[in-house]
């Protein structure tokens, strides 16, 4: 039976695409998936906000002491240096996995700042990704933001990073808003995909 499909433009032999997680974090993992058949794998999601925790981390590690000793000022190199170690380990992984697999491998990203998600996703396309999910999760912490302003925010990031690279972009929804077709309709409109444990069915 022929089940060929086309998902955010990309030709699948079956719509069957396991979703982002710990299962795409392992290329032997990957491999057996396709092997059993998935015909594209989400990787699991490089989250910003990891990657500057870490960084903060690690500067903080190499720096507290810096100045203890007189001779301690020049050994270690500028913190700036080691900013994007947990990006190079996604980006890395990434390009084995366009290596040794053949079917399209899309990247997964969950940004905070506007630098970071335009960046990270740059990288992600040069990188080899196929396509690219935006696991966007604001979670609303003023009482004076309103329904309409945090999805526009996700409306904002999406027409952000649209406009930033050239691969096709499917964006991740939560099932908790309050108008998920609405607001699907508006991610339409930029032209993304949908992804996630919602895949509502817009009108024609
Ligand atoms: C252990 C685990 C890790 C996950 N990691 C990610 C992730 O990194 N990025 C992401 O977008 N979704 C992640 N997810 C969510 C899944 O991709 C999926 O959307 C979710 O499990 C709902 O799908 P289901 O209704 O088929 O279970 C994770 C889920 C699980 C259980």
């Amino acid at each position: 039976m022929d089940l060929s499909t086309t998902y955010l433009g990309l030709k699948l032999k079956n719509p069957i695409v396991p979703s982002s997680s710990p299962l795409t974090r392992d290329l032997g993992l990957m491999k057996r998936l396709e092997d059993a058949g998935a015909a594209a794998v989400v990787l699991y999601s490089l989250f910003e906000e990891e990657i500057n925790r870490e960084s903060h981390m690690l500067d903080r590690y190499l720096t507290e002491h810096t100045e203890s000793y007189a001779e301690a000022l020049s050994y270690f190199t500028e913190a700036p240096r080691y900013h994007a170690v947990g990006a190079d380990m996604y980006l890395n992984h990434l390009r084995k996995a366009k290596e040794s697999l053949s079917i399209p491998v899309i990247a997964s990203l969950n940004g905070v700042s506007k630098g970071g998600w335009l960046r990270y996703a740059k990288e992600m396309e040069q990188a080899g990704a196929d396509a690219l999910e935006l696991n966007v999760y604001y979670v609303p912490t003023s009482l004076e933001i309103s329904a309409a302003e945090v999805e526009q925010i996700y409306v904002d990031v999406l027409t952000e990073v649209k406009a930033a690279v050239n691969i096709p972009i499917a964006m991740k929804l939560s099932p908790y808003f309050s108008a998920t077709g609405s607001h699907g309709q508006g991610a339409d409109r930029c032209g993304s995909g949908w992804s996630g444990a919602v895949q509502p069915v817009l009108p024609t």
